[in-house]
C-alpha cells in the first residue's frame, strides 16, 4: 500500500472483531514509533502494550467506548514534558507523541487491523494498572482490533458512522497559502 493509500484506507472503526496480536506484531508497530522524528531526537514517548493485561485496562473505558471492549490490544500513549523540548511556550513533548502515535495507527493499518484512539477513559485506572508513574500524562490509548461488520455493540450514531467517514470541514476554513485567511 502506498502512504496515500494507508491514510485513506485507515479510519476509526468502532466494530472490531478479536484478533491474534503477536510479538512480532508488537514490535513492528514498536519500529514504526520508534523512527518518528522528535525534537532533538528526544523521544519522549513510552508507550505500554497492554495484551495480557488488556482486560484490567477495558475497566477504565467511558461508557460511550464501550464498543472498545472487543478488542485484542490496548496501546497507553504517555509522555512527560520535561522530556522534549521546551522553548518559550513551546512544550513539544505532545507534538512529537501524536506524531509517532499516527506512525503507529498507520503502520497498524497497513497490518490490516484497525487502531482507534480515544480519549473517552479514566487515566488513574489505566494508571493503577499499568504502573504508570504519576508525572507521565497518558494522553490517548488507541485501541486496536480486527475490522467486523457485527455493529451490535454499538450505539444507533456509532453504527452509522461505520458506513462512511465523518464530514471534514471545508478546505477553506483551515488552510491559507502564502498568509492567514487567503
Ligand atoms: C485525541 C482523540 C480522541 C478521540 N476520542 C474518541 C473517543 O473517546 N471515542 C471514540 O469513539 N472515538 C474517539 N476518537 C475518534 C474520532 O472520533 C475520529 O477519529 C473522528 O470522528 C474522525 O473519524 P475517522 O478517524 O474515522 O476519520 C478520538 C480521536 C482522537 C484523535
Amino acid at each position: 500500500m502506498s502512504v496515500r493509500d494507508v491514510i485513506n484506507e485507515r479510519r476509526a472503526y468502532r466494530a472490531l472483531d478479536p484478533v491474534d496480536i503477536t510479538r512480532d506484531t508488537i514490535e513492528e508497530l514498536m519500529e514504526a514509533v520508534s523512527l518518528t522524528p522528535s525534537c532533538f531526537n528526544n523521544q519522549p514517548w513510552r508507550f505500554i502494550f497492554s495484551r495480557d493485561s488488556i482486560e484490567e485496562v477495558k475497566e477504565a473505558l467511558s461508557s460511550g467506548n464501550a464498543w472498545a471492549k472487543s478488542s485484542s490490544l490496548i496501546v497507553a500513549v504517555t509522555s512527560r514534558k520535561e522530556d522534549d523540548c521546551i522553548i518559550k511556550d513551546r512544550e513539544y513533548h505532545h507534538f512529537d507523541v501524536g506524531m509517532a502515535a499516527y506512525a503507529l495507527i498507520l503502520r497498524a493499518t497497513e497490518l490490516g487491523l484497525v487502531a482507534h484512539p480515544i480519549a473517552g477513559y479514566d487515566p488513574e485506572i489505566v494508571r493503577e494498572k499499568l504502573g504508570i508513574p504519576d508525572e507521565f500524562s497518558i494522553i490517548t490509548l488507541i485501541i486496536i482490533g480486527k475490522h467486523s461488520n457485527d455493529t451490535s455493540l454499538l450505539s444507533e450514531k456509532q453504527a452509522e458512522t461505520e458506513k462512511r467517514r465523518p464530514e471534514r470541514k471545508p478546505f477553506s476554513d483551515l488552510f491559507f497559502i502564502d498568509g492567514w485567511g487567503i
